[in-house]
């Protein structure tokens, strides 16, 4: 038999060694041609007797198989796209079950397994690196599942952080290896577990040098000639115990649910599925249970939340990192050396990722005090990852070397790269560019992280404008994974280029947008916050306004966010808006509110201890602050639930989608990214774009138009969006 996907090898004893070995990739994946191959071995396998028993491995250097090409799931697939009814879309879901349950059955009948009339020949794993997802339940398929003796290799089932289940048996051997409790943690959270681990969990059986792995495994499948798992023989119990009258699992279902629906407020069907399937798959027959996974899986498949997650959150995440918004005119950059200018709270972040993506950072400040606590700041983050053991020792000490603090700009003269944080002050920024300009090379490239400056007036003071671009962080910038990139008028395709190419070794997601006030992110935060302010100032209950967020799936409501932003700067901004804009100012309606707060009651925000919250000096937990009905009486009346979510959701899409309509951002991709990555939009909607699609542009249109009616000219539709509904449009082609 010939593969393309992978190479089988039949030795002397008549085991199989399969390596899996996807050409042309760097890493291997379950896509359509290796579920072809596998699929056909798998066949021969459960009825050639000249094979005894097979070893499953990976040729990749880079790990074993890190589960399912989402391109093939999603919108449902190919394969389901293809098949016409509903029972063959079902059938070709069922399709990887199917198949590693005739693994590890070699085809026999449950039944004959059960009373001992028949037994699976033997197959192991020989796992020399990551196994994730379907790659993980290809492993435990297997009767004897060895790996790698390396903490860096990941084992999991990271499905749920699309919106999926995993859906090759993880649902069902998991928890029969080990335990529901485990399992469900695995699973509902996504994130993997290292082989140490696993094998305290009775996830594998062994852990081994990479390069005795396969030779072990074959060890073992000469030494088991008839096996049959666990789960195939009579008496066989789940360890911890499950089933509807067991003690502990009973306990168990219920705590779960709850806590899941505490989490996810409902917007993630994908863990109530997970945890219906370890309950239902645990109270009938393998075979079935495996069948009750597929059919949750499918329903999964065809849900927005998926279609959106996996569009925007792996598909489009993906692309942007990949630089699909890179002039493909310029050749990979190479960035060795960078400048960061000012040291303060962005300088000092800016430098430590800068230094984490293994370049050389040269931090300059006006004083050499301020440049070297900007250094510190990087010593502060180290130190802790060395303390938690996340990070060696001589790690940290590399980092830190790679970061020189200076106030003499002639230290600058070898850098490829100049990022710029000084303050926000157009003269600063001038003097700074000027100087920097005298001592760079004439190739470097000039990068601003100013937040309200456009790009194109500060290249003014650029000799060499062409090479000057924004590029916009966020803080805490170790954190936060989204970098706005703004080209200026007269920047050019390598200034692009090298800013993509930078983010891409800081490992962060860059979205392209255009050089105008704000950008993309700081043109919908502030209105959706003053919605939040305003509901305040109507008498709407802070704490109905907090968890309507909450219950959005957003991470923090946003009156704590506008605390934590400071509501001291809210009103300086305004401020400064209002006497650069004069009579041309449009009041949002908060001026009054941010007066009493700030002028009145010196409530400034989390950083004074007090502002819509109240922040105790022992460190103990925030709380609303009851004062606030005092000057801003609580209404009779309040909002429902729904209505509270629906406004603050709306105060997010709509200015959203006045950025698309203008072209700040240029595609519902860089929209979706930009609002999940830059300020927590929640990511079951796959971003404003996805759920507009989601809720569909007709309805949209009539919804915000509502809105307008009943809260003001804010939330009328953009043209753009009454022309789609009108057309029929989406944003984004079906799938
Ligand atoms: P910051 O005040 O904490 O730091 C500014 C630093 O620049 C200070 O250490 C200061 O000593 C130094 N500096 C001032 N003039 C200088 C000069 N002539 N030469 C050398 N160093 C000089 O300010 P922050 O918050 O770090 O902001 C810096 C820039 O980043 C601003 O343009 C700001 O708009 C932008 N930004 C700020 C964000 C934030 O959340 N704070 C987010 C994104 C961008």
């Amino acid at each position: 038999m010939t593969y393309t996907a992978m190479k089988v090898d039949l030795d002397a004893d008549g085991i199989a060694l399969v390596t899996i070995d996807l050409p042309g990739q760097s890493m291997n994946v379950w896509n359509e041609a290796l579920m072809t191959d596998f699929s056909a071995f798998v066949e021969d396998f459960a009825k050639n007797d000249a094979v005894k028993g097979a070893v499953i491995t990976s040729g990749k250097a880079s790990g074993f198989l890190a589960g399912a090409d989402l391109r093939m799931l999603g919108g449902g697939g190919p394969k389901t796209a293809r098949a016409a009814t509903k029972q063959e879309q079902f059938e070709a879901v069922f399709g990887l079950n199917k198949m590693l349950r005739k693994l590890e059955t070699s085809g026999h009948p449950a039944k004959a397994l059960l009373n001992g009339d028949a037994y699976a020949k033997p197959v192991a794993a020989a796992v020399n690196g990551l196994a994730l997802g379907g790659g993980l339940e290809l492993v435990l398929a297997c009767h004897h599942r060895i790996v790698a003796d390396d903490p860096k290799v990941q084992l999991g089932v990271p499905e749920v952080q699309v919106g999926l289940l995993p859906g090759g048996g993880g649902t069902q051997r998991l928890p029969r290896l080990a335990g529901l409790q485990n399992a469900a943690m695995l699973a509902t959270q996504g994130q993997p577990i290292d082989p140490q681990t696993a094998l305290a969990q009775g996830i594998i059986q062994e852990v081994a040098p990479r390069d005795q792995l396969v030779a072990k495994a074959k060890a073992w499948v000469k030494a088991n000639p008839k096996v049959v798992q666990p789960w195939d023989k009579k008496g066989f119990k789940y360890p911890g115990g499950a089933g509807p009258t067991h003690p502990a699992a009973v306990q168990f279902h219920m705590a779960s649910n709850a806590m899941a629906q505490r989490e996810t407020n409902h917007n993630y069907p994908a863990v109530q599925y997970i945890l219906s399937c370890l309950y239902e798959g645990s109270v009938v027959p393998f075979d079935t249970a495996l069948k009750i996974e597929s059919k949750y899986f499918f329903k999964l498949l065809q849900s927005p939340q998926a279609r959106n997650m996996i569009r925007t959150l792996f598909i489009n995440k993906q692309a942007a990192e990949k630089g699909e918004q890179r002039p493909k005119s310029v050749e990979k950059l190479s960035i060795r050396k960078v400048g960061v200018l000012g040291a303060g709270m962005m300088g000092a972040g800016i430098a430590y990722v800068t230094a984490k993506g293994g370049m050389e950072v040269v931090l300059l400040d006006r004083d050499l005090p301020y440049a070297e606590k900007g250094k510190a700041y990087s010593k502060s983050i180290v130190d802790k990852a060395v303390g938690k053991g996340k990070m060696t020792q001589a790690k940290a000490d590399e980092l830190l070397a790679r970061i020189k603090p200076t106030v003499d700009y002639a230290d600058l003269k070898d850098v490829d790269m100049i990022i710029e944080a000084v303050f926000e002050d157009p003269d600063v920024k001038a003097d700074v560019i000027r100087k920097t300009e005298a001592v760079i090379r004439n190739d470097v490239i000039f990068a601003s992280n100013t937040s309200t400056l456009p790009i194109t007036g500060l290249a003014k003071h650029s000799e060499r404008p062409d090479q000057f671009i924004g590029v916009h962080f966020f803080s805490p910038v170790d954190k936060m994974p989204l970098v706005e990139i703004i080209p200026g008028a007269r920047s050019g395709d390598k200034a692009l280029a090298m800013a993509l190419d930078y983010v891409g070794m800081i490992k962060k997601t860059p979205i392209v947008v255009k050089d105008t006030r704000g950008f993309y992110t700081n043109r919908v935060v502030p209105p959706y916050l003053n919605e939040a302010m305003l509901m305040v100032k109507e008498g709407v209950k802070p704490a109905l306004i907090e968890n309507a967020a909450k219950s959005l799936g957003l991470p923090v409501g946003p009156l704590a966010l506008v605390d934590e932003t400071s509501l001291e700067l809210g009103k300086r901004i305004m401020d400064a808006t209002k006497k650069e804009l004069g009579k041309d100012y449009k009041p949002t309606g908060v001026e009054e509110l941010m007066e009493v707060m700030v002028t009145k009651l010196g409530r400034m925000g989390r950083k004074a201890g007090k502002g819509f919250y109240e922040y105790p000096s022992d460190g103990g937990k925030k709380f609303l602050w009851k004062g606030i009905a005092d000057y801003f009486p609580t209404a009779k009346e309040q909002p429902s639930l729904e209505e509270a979510k629906e406004r603050i959701l709306y105060a997010q899409l709509i200015p959203a989608a006045q950025c698309y309509a203008d072209g700040i951002v240029h595609d519902p991709q860089s929209a979706d990214l930009g609002a999940i990555f830059g300020w927590g939009f929640p990511p079951w909607t796959g971003g404003p774009m996805s759920h507009i699609d989601t809720i569909g542009v007709e309805e949209f249109v009539r919804k915000a138009d509502s809105l307008a009616q009943k809260y003001g000219a804010r939330f009328a539709p953009p043209q753009k969006f009454r022309d789609m509904a009108a057309k029929k449009e989406t944003l984004y082609k079906a799938a």
